[in-house]
């Protein structure tokens, strides 16, 4: 476990989360739950933001809220004072819904619709990150039927692959996002924007992957974008506002994953910031105004899953499963990635950890597991089981497969909890259905 003030085992050897006990959390709110700690989100932040502005000056975080997107999320943002990234015109719908200014907003997505374009416009977003040329031409139409000139970016591929420790430079084309700069597309694509009337093209984007912990890769992308400005505005005497490295930052799951504490995190915005920062001093370009996009390493690890231990099964000397009332349709990360997780016995925190199991969820799925092997004390049925750092990509990657409620999401601080996305009903299930 990555302990901390608002993570920690309690005198009764049980889990706490932002000073509740998880054996609270079961009796007020049963399970399968997700439950956040508020604390570790404001920390983080608040720790990036005054990072950014001591180490870079102008700038602003945007939280990629792809990885937890819900109102209060966005409430939470808004009072911390950073901005948003957002994918979908659900999560434009939500944020503003949320009361969340929507020139914050940086707008994603290859392959945005035009009602998700005209619902940007409409709405005043600040900046609509652009990855084709119909859809540019497509911006620039709406923005003239709304008198308007949009803000726009352009996604563009600085031939970084960056995965999780390691990272190669390539000169890859095959992306479905951006346009590479080493094939020369990215440089078409800019100058066919800064051809269209109503879009004002004020910088460049690039996102190198997730759950990345190598700093190298960061720094390059940086060299990589500055030498495409230069080359830009030495060719055609453009110059930029903004730019704009993604997100991408790695947080610590289980073991092997780096334990960094919340002021640690801020290394990542520090990199970035001394890179550009220098780059743009040694090829004399004008200091852009940086925008960052981290999701994960905002909410990750302010997330636990809690789970009841169900059915057993021991396979002689093969596994040992624990089915818990979870699985796949609130986590579906291993069965996608073989993402890893620290599994921990909730209310049996100093138990010496005997045994080896594989937690399995209740989906009608082989594939429907959470961990593989892990270590933990004896288990037996009704058991409370946690999962660590499930705050990115799990509330926001879930589904109703299998007719399985979503789990309600429960924000815990200073002692006290509170819900945040209440638990479905049965009638949610057939709402839509005709
Ligand atoms: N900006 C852009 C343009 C992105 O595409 C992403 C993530 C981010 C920022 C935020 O990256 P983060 O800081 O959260 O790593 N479902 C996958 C993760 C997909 C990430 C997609 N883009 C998972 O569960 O690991």
């Amino acid at each position: 476990m990555n302990e901390r003030q608002t993570l920690k085992i309690n005198n009764l050897g049980h889990l706490e989360i932002g000073g509740v006990d998880a054996k609270a959390l079961k009796e007020q709110y049963g399970t399968p739950l997700y439950v956040m700690d508020q604390a570790y989100i404001e920390d983080m932040c608040k720790i990036y933001a005054d990072t950014l502005k001591k180490e870079y000056g102008d700038g602003m975080i945007a939280y990629a809220s792809k990885a937890f997107s819900c109102l209060e999320i966005y409430r939470i943002i808004n009072k911390m004072g950073i901005g948003a990234d957002s994918v979908s015109a659900g999560e434009m719908f939500t944020a503003k819904t949320a009361g969340f200014p929507m020139e914050k907003i940086c707008l994603h997505g290859n392959n945005k619709s035009s009602f998700e374009l005209e619902y940007a416009v409409q709405n005043n977003v600040g900046y609509i990150v652009l990855d084709s040329y119909t859809e540019a031409s497509e911006l620039n139409e709406i923005c003239k039927k709304y008198n308007k000139v949009q803000k726009v970016l352009i996604r563009v591929n600085p031939g970084i692959e960056a995965h999780t420790h390691h990272f190669v430079q390539t000169a890859k084309v095959d992306s479905k996002f951006g346009y590479s700069i080493g094939s020369g597309e990215a440089e078409k694509v800019v100058c066919f924007v800064k051809k269209q009337e109503n879009l004002d093209l004020v910088g460049l984007h690039c996102h190198i992957g997730s759950q990345i912990f190598e700093y190298k890769s960061f720094e390059l992308a940086v060299e990589k974008m500055t030498d495409f400005y230069k080359k830009l505005s030495d060719l055609y005497g453009y110059s930029f506002d903004v730019i704009n490295i993604g997100g991408g930052f790695g947080v610590w799951y289980a073991d092997g994953d780096a334990k960094k504490s919340c002021n640690e995190y801020a290394e990542y915005i520090k990199i970035i910031s001394g890179a550009l920062k220098r780059c743009v001093a040694e090829k004399s370009l004008k200091k852009p105004y940086l925008i960052l996009e981290p999701g994960r390493s905002i909410v990750g690890e302010a997330g636990v899953t809690l789970y009841t231990a169900g059915r057993t099964k021991e396979i002689k000397g093969i596994k040992n499963y624990i089915a818990i009332d979870g699985g796949m349709f609130d986590n579906p990360r291993y069965a996608l990635y073989q993402a890893k997780y620290s599994v921990v016995s909730a209310l049996n925190m100093n138990a010496k950890k005997s045994n080896k199991y594989t937690i399995a969820g209740k989906c009608c799925e082989s594939g429907d597991i959470i961990a593989e092997d892990v270590m933990l004390p004896e288990i037996k049925e009704g058991d409370l089981i946690a999962v660590l750092s499930t705050g990115a990509y799990n509330y926001s990657m879930s589904s109703n497969y299998n007719r399985n409620l979503i789990p309600p999401v429960v924000m815990v601080k200073d002692g006290e909890s509170r819900y945040i996305v209440k638990p479905q009903t049965f009638e949610d299930l057939i709402r839509n259905d005709v």
